[in-house]
């Protein structure tokens, strides 16, 4: 629980808004996020790096919700992003072109073309190829392209092989050799400029020391290349910063941010960082209510509780084998049993799990929410079995905003046809 979640009178209550209301008003399940949260968050890590140059750029994968990213903007912050699909979001939103740095492997031509319209920071360049293709893209339109190369530093995270992105077996970034002749590259084409080294080495990381080691090995190449005359002006950490699901030890921001200031300190480099989790994971929450209880039939049988989110909702679970809370939003009546629940949702599939063995009361009926889902939530729902995609509310003080209602089957069938011909229709 963080300090904007708290039972009040026996309801579970986000900010000062009970969460039965946002049911009651939009129904389940419901994706709600705390402002204050993002906000605290935000300002958190803000102050520990006060002592350098930085820009916070949120990493609009976590959570990209166009509210989001304004309350984000709001704050000064700059953004991450990883397609021309983020970019239009972020200038919906409010925020400036000028302070977004595109990353990602696999940048379109169309993407690059759109980001150097818009006015991009910079680029976080993953390949020489791709490099190339933004030299020929910035001529072709008379643009000067601002050059960041993503370095794979070779560090362990030590997170789930999923989101382990610094290996050198992992598909991102380049050596630090290849790194080097990029940046060079850039300082001798007259349609591209150098900004800058950076990493990021994979999310959920909770210990800052490869954090900080990884910033070691993007020092050592920018002393190399200012050595060599390079002119450069960042250094970008990437994010990774963990939260707290369950037991995970707090991520030690303070260790974190003195190692950042202490080597940038005197530099003339700004320091960039793209959290996306840290900002926005424990600030959100899935609200879900229980359909049907299944209890064990036999001695040796499992509790099933069917509730109406699932997989398509919170996919995690079921990928990362993460854990979420799963709390009660009214405290249940003393009478009601307690028993080991597997939490599960309707779509056909034994992986369609939220969460296993958790010891709660239920009744049909009763709302649950799933905690820490502010991160990597609604982002990675799909329409799997023609579900509809979960609202979005956005709360702040004793108020609450539907940032994104829920989807009906019409939005889902709106891009779609049966592919009968004219004559057909007209018959
Ligand atoms: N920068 C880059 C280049 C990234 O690839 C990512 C995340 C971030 C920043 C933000 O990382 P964060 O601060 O949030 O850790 N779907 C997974 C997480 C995937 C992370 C992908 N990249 C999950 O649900 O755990």
């Amino acid at each position: 629980m963080t300090p904007e979640l708290n039972y009040v009178d026996g309801t579970l209550t986000l900010e000062a808004v009970p969460l039965n209301a946002i049911a009651d008003a939009c129904g389940t399940p419901t994706y709600v996020y705390s402002s204050a949260h993002f906000e605290r968050r935000y300002h958190a890590l803000d102050h520990a790096l006060a002592g350098i140059r930085h820009r916070i750029c949120y990493a609009v994968k976590a959570n990209s919700n166009i509210a989001v990213l304004k309350l984000f903007a709001g704050l000064g912050a700059g953004f991450d992003i990883v397609s021309g699909g983020e970019l239009e979001r972020v200038l919906r939103a409010g925020g400036e072109a000028e302070r977004v740095v595109f990353s990602g492997v696999g940048k379109s031509t169309d993407e690059i073309a759109f980001a150097l319209r818009a006015g991009i920071g910079f680029f976080n360049c993953e390949s020489e190829d791709e490099l190339h293709r933004i030299d020929r893209q910035a001529r072709r339109l008379g643009r000067t392209a601002r050059i960041g190369v993503r370095v794979n530093p070779n560090i362990d995270a030590k997170t789930h092989p999923y989101i382990s992105t610094g290996l050198r077996t992992n598909k991102f970034g380049v050596t630090p050799e290849q790194a080097q002749r990029m940046i060079e590259y850039a300082a001798v084409s007259d349609a591209l400029e150098p900004a800058g080294v950076g990493c990021h080495i994979g999310s959920q990381i909770t210990d800052p020391a490869p954090l900080i080691e990884a910033l070691e090995r993007i020092m050592e190449l920018t002393d190399t290349l200012q050595a060599h005359g390079v002119p450069l002006s960042h250094v970008d950490l990437g994010g990774g910063l963990g939260i707290t699901y369950r037991d995970e030890t707090e991520f030690d921001l303070d260790r974190y941010a003195r190692a950042l200031v202490q080597r940038l300190a005197g530099r003339d480099l700004e320091l960039m960082l793209e959290p996306g989790r840290y900002l926005v994971g424990n600030g959100g929450l899935l609200l879900t209510r229980v359909e049907y209880l299944k209890p064990a039939a036999e001695p040796m049988g499992r509790n099933f509780a069917v509730v109406d989110a699932a997989m398509n909702d919170l996919i995690r679970p079921t990928l990362y084998d993460a854990w979420h809370a799963v709390v009660n939003v009214h405290t249940p009546d003393a009478q009601t049993t307690t028993r080991a629940w597997q939490i599960v949702g309707p779509v056909c599939e034994s992986g369609d799990f939220l969460a296993h063995d958790r010891d709660l009361a239920l009744e049909p009926g009763d709302l649950l929410a799933l905690l820490s889902a502010g991160a990597y939530g609604f982002v990675q729902s799909s329409n799997y079995n023609s579900r509809d995609r979960a609202a979005e509310v956005l709360v702040k003080d004793d108020a609450f905003t539907v940032v994104r209602r829920r989807e009906t089957v019409s939005d889902q069938l709106a891009l779609e046809s049966t592919g009968a011909t004219a004559n057909e229709m007209t018959d």
